[in-house]
């Protein structure tokens, strides 16, 4: 299981200015917490309440009709291409990042057992695309394209590219390279997907992106390329179980979100730092950045903002500034019991300043590191919270990724906003539609052609 620790965030270790009487605070927040994870659990199942992502540890349908699609494709398909943004790309990067071996994509088919490489196109830049288009071998690639709207601007264009070049390629027999993961019922690509006979997986109802890695948008690819989902989704069972318990004092994702709660809004620590001790999480940070930011900046004046940073990289590039600069900042640690290699340091250079670290292990430097960062940071009352994790395989990262994802639940019920909404980003899709010219967003143009000729 997971363990959170958090007494360095308590006042008695980085004083009363910065930090919180943690016991006080609990017993304080006692009934508020209940209430909210009862309310959380009684909700989950009504429909409009977008907390259908509760349940998806518990859809037998979806890891069926998936595992059976990936055994149909086995053998099949050189590389995926996952082509989708946001919520429908994030949570496979981290994930896929973490847990196949590293560096996938540069192994040998060999090495690979014969499962495919994983690609994901999250962005649009013309460069970027261009290379990987021309590198991949489109006739042995199959690509999945995930967008809940089914209509945004980034991933339909990109879709619209790959199936033009898998069309000329292939004739009609393209449509075997494509699996759709959309909407049941709405939206243009679900439209395309029914005319043009693609394979198609659901964005199910009331998950939204940022809580769909655990739907068939994460499920998919992660089959695609020979993951273990009973694995996960028995963490996310297990996780799911102990984060009913509405005990803050047993609730970790419960005592994470009140200690990030109250250090903003009491202490003026409005900056949540993101620092996993592992190459292999360095996605989850910007998973969790997407979460965080999405579902708590609301109303103009709530949100902490979400800091990505990767253990030990960071230390030469952010710590300066986490030590000295404002004091405004939580940062929390991940850390890794075991890593699946020990890698020896060797005993050279024996008679010079380099020589102490001979003999040890990495995994001593990184941890050391960790903890070394840890004090420095409490020497000067700067709040760590340590999320660690025993190793990272398929439940302990889904356990993690489920208890992050209750803790948003949790903190945005605290700050009495409407933690699933994003009208922020919506507004900035309509305005790229009025751009581009699409039918309907003719008035939202005009208005935005008068604010562009302002400055
Ligand atoms: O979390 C969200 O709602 C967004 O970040 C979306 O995931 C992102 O905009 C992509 O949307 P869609 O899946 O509709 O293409």
């Amino acid at each position: 299981m997971i363990k959170l620790c958090c007494n360095y965030v308590d006042e008695a270790v980085i004083g009363a200015e910065n930090g919180l009487n943690i016991k006080h605070e609990f017993e304080n927040y006692k009934d508020t917490i209940a209430n909210i994870i009862s309310d959380l659990n009684k909700r989950k199942d009504k429909p409009g309440q977008w907390l259908q992502w509760m349940n998806l540890g518990y859809s037998e349908e979806t890891v069926w009709y998936v595992k059976e699609y990936a055994s149909m494709v086995q053998g099949r398909f050189e590389n995926i291409l996952v082509l989708g943004i946001g919520g429908s790309a994030l949570g496979g990067l981290a994930v896929t990042e973490a847990l196949l071996k590293p560096y996938w994509n540069l192994l040998s088919e060999e090495q690979r057992k014969g499962l495919p490489r994983i690609f994901f196109l999250d962005n649009i830049d013309p460069d970027s695309m261009t290379g990987l288009l021309n590198m991949l071998d489109l006739s042995k690639t199959l690509v999945n394209v995930i967008t809940k709207s089914g209509s945004t601007a980034e991933t339909m264009s990109q879709f619209m590219i790959v199936k033009n070049m898998l069309e000329q390629e292939l004739g009609s027999n393209y449509r075997y390279n494509i699996v759709a993961t959309t909407d049941k019922r709405t939206g243009v690509l679900r439209q395309i997907a029914e005319q043009e006979g693609y394979k198609t997986f659901v964005v199910p109802d009331d998950v939204g992106g940022r809580f769909s890695v655990f739907s068939a948008v994460g499920l998919l690819p992660f089959a695609l390329v020979g993951l273990d989902i009973d694995e996960m989704i028995n963490g996310i069972k297990d996780m799911d179980l102990a984060l009913k318990n509405t005990d803050i004092n047993e609730n970790i994702a419960a005592q994470n979100a009140l200690i990030h709660y109250l250090l903003d809004t009491k202490k003026g620590k409005n900056m949540c730092v993101m620092m996993p001790y592992s190459s292999r999480l360095k996605y989850v940070s910007d998973w969790f950045v997407q979460l965080w930011a999405e579902s708590l900046g609301k109303n103009d004046y709530v949100g902490p903002t979400p800091i990505k940073a990767l253990g030990a990289t960071d230390q030469h590039s952010q710590i300066q500034l986490y030590n000295e600069g404002p004091n405004n900042k939580i940062i929390n640690f991940i850390r890794v019991g075991e890593f699946d290699n020990t890698l020896e340091i060797p005993q050279i250079f024996e008679y010079t300043g380099i020589g102490y670290l001979g003999g040890k292990s990495v995994n001593r430097l990184i941890n050391a590191e960790a903890d070394s960062t840890r004090v420095a940071l409490t020497d000067c009352k700067r709040p760590v919270v340590t999320i660690t994790i025993d190793k990272v395989n398929g439940y302990s990262l889904a356990q993690l990724l489920y208890m992050l994802e209750i803790q948003t639940a949790i903190t945005g019920a605290l700050y009495n906003i409407d933690t699933f909404n994003q009208p922020g980003v919506e507004q900035a899709k309509n305005y790229t539609y009025a751009l581009m010219g699409r039918a309907g967003y003719e008035e939202s143009a005009q208005e935005l052609q008068a604010k562009m000729a302002m400055v």
